[in-house]
C-alpha cells in the first residue's frame, strides 16, 4: 500500500488516477484549487486545498503528509492547464500563466518533497507532461515549451535522484477527453477552438490513460507513453525525422492558410 499525493485530482486524469489507486488499496491525498472538498473528490481520498503556484500551499501539503502519514511514496504532479496560440497572437500573460502552473508548479512540488524522499531513501515522482513535451506542433508554443520543460526536468531528476533511491517518471499522453479545454483563457481564440476540438474529439478517455500510467509506474518506466498515438509519434520523430518535419511543415502551412483567409 502506497501513500500518494495527486495534484489536480478533482478532474480528468488526476481524478481517474486517484480512483484507480484507491481501488487497489493505496492511500491518496488530492490537492486542487477548490478551497474545500467537493463531490468530485473520490470518496476515500483525503483532500487539501493546494494551488501548485503557492509555496505556502506546498509547505502545508508537506506538513499534512508528514503529520498524517509520516512520509510519502508517490508524488504525482498532474495539475495543469491548456494554452494554445500563435506566437504573435497569444499574450505574454498566457505564457506566464502556463509556465507558472504547468512547469513551475511541478518544480515546486519536486522541491517540496525531494527532501522528504531523500530522508526516506525511497519514493517516486511522476510528472504529467504531455506528448507536446516531445512533439512540437505549430500554434501551441507556450504549451509545448512548458511541457518540454517538464520532460527535461524529469529526465534530469531521474539521473540526479536515482542514487538516493528515488525514481522519476514523466507521462506523455496524446489528447484525451477531460475538462482541460475549460482552462483555455487566452487571446488566440482560433487556436483555442482547435485545441478544444482535439481534446473533445480524442479517441482516449482519462480512464484509459490512468490505467496505462499506473502500469508504467509499476514497471518503473522513466518515460510513460500511455497510448498508441503517443508511441507512434515519438517513434516517428526518433526514427524518421524527415517524416516528422513534413508533418510539422504541413500543419504550419494549414495554419498560415487559415490565418491569411480569415
Ligand atoms: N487532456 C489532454 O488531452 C491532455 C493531454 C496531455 C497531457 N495532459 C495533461 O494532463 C494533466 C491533467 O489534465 P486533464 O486533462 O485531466 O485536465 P482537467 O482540466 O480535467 O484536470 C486538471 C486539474 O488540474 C487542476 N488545476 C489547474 N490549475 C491548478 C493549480 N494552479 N493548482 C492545483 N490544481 C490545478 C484543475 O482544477 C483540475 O482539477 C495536465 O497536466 C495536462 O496538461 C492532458
Amino acid at each position: 500500500m502506497s501513500r500518494v499525493l495527486v495534484t489536480g485530482g478533482v478532474s480528468g486524469l488526476g481524478r481517474e488516477l486517484t480512483r484507480q489507486l484507491l481501488a487497489r488499496g493505496d492511500q491518496v491525498l488530492v490537492g486542487d484549487l477548490a478551497p474545500s472538498r467537493t463531490d468530485d473528490v473520490p470518496e476515500d481520498a483525503a483532500y487539501l486545498h493546494l494551488d501548485v503556484r503557492s509555496e505556502g500551499d506546498w509547505a502545508a501539503a508537506r506538513e499534512w503528509v508528514e503529520r498524517e502519514w509520516g512520509g510519502l511514496d508517490l508524488l504525482v504532479n498532474n495539475a495543469g492547464i491548456a494554452t494554445g496560440g500563435r506566437i504573435d497572437v497569444e499574450s505574454l500573460a498566457d505564457w506566464e500563466r502556463v509556465v507558472d502552473i504547468n512547469l513551475l508548479g511541478v518544480v515546486r512540488g519536486c522541491r517540496t518533497f525531494v527532501p522528504v524522499l531523500k530522508a526516506q531513501g525511497s519514493g517516486r515522482i511522476v510528472n504529467v507532461a504531455s506528448l507536446a513535451g516531445f512533439i512540437h506542433g505549430p500554434g501551441m508554443s507556450s504549451y509545448n515549451a512548458a511541457k518540454a520543460g517538464v520532460v527535461a526536468l524529469s529526465e534530469t531528476l531521474g539521473f540526479e535522484l536515482g542514487p538516493w533511491g528515488i525514481g522519476v517518471s514523466v507521462v506523455c499522453p496524446s489528447f484525451f477527453r477531460t475538462n482541460l479545454h475549460t482552462s483555455l483563457a487566452g487571446t488566440d481564440s482560433e487556436m483555442e477552438a482547435t485545441a478544444t476540438s482535439l481534446i473533445q474529439g480524442a479517441p482516449y478517455t482519462a480512464e484509459d490513460v490512468a490505467a496505462a500510467v499506473i502500469e508504467g509506474i509499476d514497471a518503473g518506466e522513466p518515460v510513460i507513453l500511455p497510448d498508441e498515438i503517443a508511441r507512434t509519434m515519438v517513434a516517428t520523430k526518433t526514427r524518421d525525422r524527415a517524416a516528422y518535419d513534413a508533418w510539422g511543415r504541413d500543419g504550419g502551412a494549414r495554419l498560415a492558410h487559415k490565418g491569411r483567409s480569415s
